[in-house]
């Protein structure tokens, strides 16, 4: 059972056209060359995991510091299952089948200790291999013909915004790459990343939020297991500080403890906590005009503020809203407006879209207006949190008053 299998039609078959053209980026994966592939969350930047030239050539085409290792794309248990160390599989098999049967394929990424043959340049020189089973039915066919993982990091230059269309990763490299085109990205943000393994003892740590909650995540653990929501040294303190904002928050020697029980769960509890994974980068996700996360009511401030500093000339400036009204209330007016809606699965669905359209509007500035901290679901509040963290990450805050 995948969460996006509905929506996907992963049941369903390719047609003769769609399988001609996987057929072919099946062909120039395995010769060693980059194809961009498309996701359930956002399209990858694909190429042969076990092949060391052709990893080190994604680094480069997206210019991404070869620190930050990849994920690796697989299209089933028993290919991830090759991944990982026979001595981690032995300790935590048991939970990754538990994983694959409740998310699988879907927007969720496991990271366990690597098997020797894993080259060091996927996983940024570290024992520890990001692994998942991407939902969309091209891909699954494209990795199932190529016959081994296959590395995808968001196919973007490293730090902007994560295409969810063909066209955006043609925007990004031209025709330095090649695109299977699989439509647009139903999910829209990137998948939730946990760790399970060394440091985390028995337990589970959210190193990543995606629309894969770490609630459902302690719900398939079951009792006994911890899900730790982690915070990243040097830049990921973000998530951190959210945690501590969390209404449920107390305060304990290991870090911060959510009883996740309050909201009708069982007793399971999320931990804040703060430990190294690389790739949680405080500037990422990010357009290139200048982004500014506010709410409404600071609009006149940010642009007047701006307007200053520009020696007095016009601003033009854009705002990014999930509420129909908000335009009505800001002045001076903008020049553009992106609504998205106030759903938040459907927000993260359209959120790099309208991003990348703002970007490429001209403006001086983009405005985010605040999304919301809460949904009418632990499930919906979570959404809402993986929506801030990268947003967090994609713009300045606006300090000063309402
Ligand atoms: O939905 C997604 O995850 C998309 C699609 C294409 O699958 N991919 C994606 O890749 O977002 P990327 O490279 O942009 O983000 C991968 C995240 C990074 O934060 C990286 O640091 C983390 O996963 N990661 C990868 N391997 C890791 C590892 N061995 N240990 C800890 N974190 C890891
Ligand atoms: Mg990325």
């Amino acid at each position: 059972m995948g969460v996006f299998d509905g929506e996907l039609g992963l049941g369903g078959t390719l047609d003769a056209a769609a399988i001609a053209r996987v057929e072919q980026c099946a062909g120039v994966i395995a010769r060693g060359g980059l194809v961009a592939f498309p996701t359930e969350t956002v399209y990858g930047l694909g190429a042969l995991a076990v092949d060391e030239a052709a990893v080190r050539r994604v680094f480069e085409v997206k210019g991404r510091p070869t620190n930050n290792p990849l994920i690796v794309h697989v299209d089933s248990l028993a290919m991830a299952r090759r991944f990982f160390s026979v001595r981690a599989w032995e300790r935590f098999g048991e939970l990754v089948e538990k994983f694959a049967a409740a998310f699988w394929p879907g927007p969720l990424t496991v990271v366990l200790e690597k098997a020797e043959g894993v080259p060091g340049v996927v996983t940024g020189g570290g024992g520890m291999v990001a692994v998942r089973v991407p939902a969309h039915a091209m891909t699954l066919e494209l990795i199932r013909r190529v016959g081994t993982g296959i590395v995808g990091p968001s196919a973007n230059r490293s730090g902007h915004v994560s295409p969810t269309s063909a066209e955006h990763v043609r925007g990004e490299f031209g025709d330095a790459v090649e695109v299977l085109d699989g439509g647009v990205c139903v999910g829209g943000i990137e998948s939730t990343v946990i760790r399970v393994g060394p440091g985390v003892g028995d337990g589970v740590q959210v190193l990543r939020p995606g629309l894969i909650s770490a609630e459902a995540i302690a719900e398939v653990v079951g009792a006994g297991v911890e899900v730790f929501v982690g915070a990243a040294k040097g830049g990921g303190e973000r998530g951190g500080e959210r945690e501590r904002e969390h209404e449920h928050e107390r305060e304990t020697e290991r870090g911060t403890q959510i009883d996740a029980g309050r909201d009708g769960s069982d007793a399971v509890s999320l931990h804040g906590l703060a430990m190294e994974s690389p790739g949680l980068l405080s500037r990422h996700y990010a357009p290139r005009t200048r982004a500014v996360m506010a709410e409404l009511q600071q609009w006149t401030g940010v642009v007047l503020a701006m307007e200053a500093g520009l020696g007095g000339r016009a601003v033009q400036a854009g705002l990014l809203t999930h509420s129909e009204l908000a335009a009505s209330v800001c002045s001076p007016t903008p020049r553009l407006v992106e609504v998205l809606p106030g759903d938040a699965r459907a927000y993260a669905a359209g959120l790099y879209g309208a991003l990348r359209r703002l970007d490429e509007a001209g403006l001086d500035v983009i405005v985010v207006h605040e999304p919301p901290g809460a949904g009418r679901t632990a499930e919906e509040t979570w959404v809402w949190r993986a929506i801030a963290d990268r947003l967090s990450r994609a713009t300045e805050r606006e300090a000063g008053e309402c």
